[in-house]
């Protein structure tokens, strides 16, 4: 088999003699990996799915019938920019690095190994839900963010081939070993080892958990590593769709669950077959938290030597920041003293994870703002709303203290007694699983979501979007 004609890519592939033999070596065990641990029982259909075969505008969303085996993985970098700068850090204004620095290279390699980890782990999360989808717009949706984090792990493992040698390599085969949710071999991050096996646990993670990545790629694009840098311009493009499958998606649940209690508005929705506001709220709490803590601590050194190496900036670093040095600014956070929280202040740089969490906390008010207003539109007083940022935190300063919905010290007993009332209990996972049968029908949706309002490529809601 011609292996490089068939890799759509812009990386001169077709004359990276070093390049291909890594790749000869990795592709046939991603495509094993991909048949055991991609999506179950849906790989001979054809999906009606966007691939990317180049990186101008005409090129980056070609849509066609597709079985996912032979999706074209591609390899894809913006354009270079030969003069380029450090745009942060202690390195400002000087030449971007076209290679890998090597007093950084310990730190480059330890950034892509945790942002490639996810992508695989996420599609392995999500690999039963095909067989409970609740329509095929949905179904096809699930599969074309399959296929693209799948992309993504290609694009991460093309600069550990390209740039970390026999190191990289091995990083490359390890992001193909480790399993989501293994006790023995588990994904790097905790939110890619929780179960993601039903549709509201699949769109609060697309949600939240893909809205993480839309703020470490939108940093890293910034990076003065320019490979690294033209690398998650690319996938950014892809990403803003699958928070667009949370975002609507979580609505649309919500806009079903509407609708429900006003038809009987003294029952609960159960006897309706809807999924309560509650427990769509608990979910919500659930991913929101896991998600804050992908960030990592509040105060870290770690993200101030990304930042003074200009490897990973701020959110937006050079539209939003005038300093981009910021050696001498100071930033306040509430941490825990004696049993109280008090603000306390740190240098800026150490403060960089909390920076960008407040970015991502900022974003996911926007999809909270569109519930509402279906549940507005419906006629209904209740409310969606996301949990503090200190609330069930299993990384950085808030882990080792127990905070209840608002962010109020509590102790654990405390919690306890109300770990119910916030996140989902095995009852409320139950009740929502026994919701989820198959709809496979074209043009038909489970009755626990309401249809989408968009379409794919011009296509109604009643287009085959998956050939079964
Ligand atoms: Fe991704
Ligand atoms: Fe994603």
């Amino acid at each position: 088999m011609n292996l490089y004609g068939r890799i759509p890519n812009n990386v001169n592939l077709d004359e990276d003699k070093k390049l291909q033999r890594a790749l000869e070596h990795w592709v046939p065990n991603f495509l094993n990996w991909w048949q055991a641990m991609g999506p179950d029982g849906f790989q001979t259909k054809d999906v009606y799915l966007r691939t990317a075969i180049s990186v101008d505008s005409g090129g980056w969303a070609n849509f066609d019938y597709v079985k996912m085996p032979d999706y074209r993985w591609g390899i894809f970098l913006e354009p270079p920019r030969p003069d380029a700068k450090v745009g942060f850090g202690d390195n400002y204004g000087m030449a971007a690095y076209q290679d890998v620095p090597g007093e950084y290279r310990h730190a480059l390699r330890r950034i892509l190994v945790t942002q490639g980890d996810t992508e695989p782990a996420s599609v392995e999360q999500q690999r039963e839900l095909g067989k409970t989808c609740p329509s095929l717009y949905d179904l096809r949706n699930l599969f074309q963010v399959n296929v693209e984090e799948g992309r993504h792990l290609w694009a991460i493992v093309y600069l550990l081939h390209g740039y970390f040698g026999r190191d990289g390599r091995d990083e490359a085969d390890a992001l193909l070993e480790r399993r989501s949710g293994d006790s023995d071999k588990p994904r790097i991050l905790e939110a890619f080892n929780q179960p993601c096996d039903d549709w509201l646990n699949f769109f609060a993670f697309t949600m939240f958990t893909d809205r993480d990545g839309k703020f470490q790629l939108s940093a890293l694009s910034e990076s003065g590593f320019q490979p690294l840098a033209r690398t998650c311009k690319f996938m950014l493009t892809e990403e803003a769709y699958h928070m667009f499958v949370g975002d609507s998606g979580l609505g649309r649940v919500v806009k079903r669950t509407a609708q429900l209690m006003k038809q009987n508005p003294n029952e609960d929705v159960r006897d309706l077959g809807g999924i309560p506001l509650e427990i769509i709220q608990k979910y919500i709490n659930f991913w929101f938290s896991y998600s804050l803590d992908l960030f990592g601590g509040e105060i870290s050194s770690n993200s101030a030597d990304f930042f003074c190496a200009g490897l990973k900036g701020r959110f937006r670093e050079q539209e939003q920041y005038s300093d981009h040095v910021a050696r001498n600014q100071t930033f306040t956070l509430m941490i825990v003293e004696d049993d109280q929280l008090k603000p306390r202040e740190v240098p800026l740089r150490n403060a960089l994870n909390e920076i960008l969490r407040d970015e991502y906390v900022k974003d996911c008010q926007k999809g909270l703002a569109h519930w509402n207003k279906a549940l507005a539109d419906e006629g209904l007083n209740d409310r969606i709303s996301l949990p503090n940022t200190r609330f069930h935190r299993h990384v950085g300063e808030y882990a080792r203290h127990s905070f209840d919905i608002d962010g109020n010290l509590i102790s654990q007993d405390e919690f306890e007694q109300h770990r119910s009332e916030w996140l989902p209990t095995l009852e409320d996972r139950e009740y929502v699983r026994s919701l989820m049968h198959p709809v496979t029908e074209p043009g038909k949706i489970a009755n626990w979501i309401a249809p989408p309002s968009t379409r794919i490529k011009g296509k109604p809601f009643e287009f085959e979007f998956v050939r079964l």
